[in-house]
């Protein structure tokens, strides 16, 4: 069913291959962050295949690292009071791993901003409405609220190449998702209090806590997913040295 070559059979290779590389290429341009989704439950089953898909990306001797713990009802709502309750508390956050440069240099900066500033642009929050903003970032710890709550874990032992080979399974699974219909959002704000993170789902010291993902049908009406970000020229980040 989820094989690539299940096209009509009367399909020349050609057309397969066009198929294919029109299909690839917008899912890929065509998926963006769900910030708000609507009630409707992800049907049963669906997050076993959109793993047995993503788990195809490639990793470094294949180890294949990091684990998906799908959080619900009473660990859910443990572990996002937890995560509220910190962040209102003012508790500063201190992740398991390093994730921006800090100082971040200006030009990545401006990039940061643009982001936050077409997020909270969407939401009709002010440079100056602290609170506007502050409300949004706490939706990170509750998921936004999605059907499905995902934290994505990894061996504490684990050096930065692992941290990539997992990266790529999440954005396998993110875009397994998008060809269902469904929207994503990575959370790296869940990261921010990892001690919480283990307390709620009872892991040990030797879990590093990654990130969360939230996905569901994305609510059409919501101005947060239609926020779209800009992406640098390839002309940017490509370079030919001979
Ligand atoms: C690992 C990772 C962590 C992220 N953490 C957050 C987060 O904590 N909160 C949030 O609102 N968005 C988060 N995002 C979403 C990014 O802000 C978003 O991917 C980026 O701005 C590009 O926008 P797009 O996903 O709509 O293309 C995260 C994305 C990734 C890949």
């Amino acid at each position: 069913m989820n094989d690539w070559l299940a096209f009509p059979v009367q399909a020349t290779m050609d057309e397969a291959d066009d198929m294919r590389l029109r299909g690839w290429a917008a899912l890929a341009a065509g998926r963006s962050s769900t910030r708000r989704f609507v009630e409707r439950p992800v049907p049963e089953g669906w997050i076993e295949e959109m793993l047995r898909e993503a788990r195809h990306a490639p990793s470094g001797a294949n180890l294949q690292p990091g684990e998906f713990i799908r959080v619900e009802a009473e660990a859910r709502r443990r572990l996002s009071e937890g995560l509220v309750g910190a962040y209102r508390s003012g508790l500063p956050p201190r992740e398991d791993y390093s994730y921006f440069p800090d100082p971040m240099p200006m030009i990545l900066r401006r990039r940061q901003v643009a982001a936050a500033q077409a997020l909270y642009g969407a939401l009709g929050a002010a440079r100056d409405d602290r609170e506007a903003r502050r409300a949004q970032f706490e939706r990170n710890f509750r998921f936004f609220d999605a059907p499905v709550a995902l934290v994505v874990t990894i061996d504490a032992r684990m050096g930065a190449g692992c941290y990539m080979d997992l990266g790529m399974c999440l954005y396998g699974l993110m875009l397994a998702a998008a060809a269902r219909g469904l929207g994503s959002c990575a959370i790296g704000a869940l990261a921010s209090y990892p001690g919480i993170v283990r307390d709620a789902l009872g892991l040990g010291e030797g879990v590093s806590v990654v990130c969360g993902l939230a996905l569901g049908h994305p609510d059409p009406a919501a101005p947060e997913n239609a926020v779209r970000t800009a992406r640098r020229e390839v002309a940017d980040f490509l370079r030919v040295v001979r």
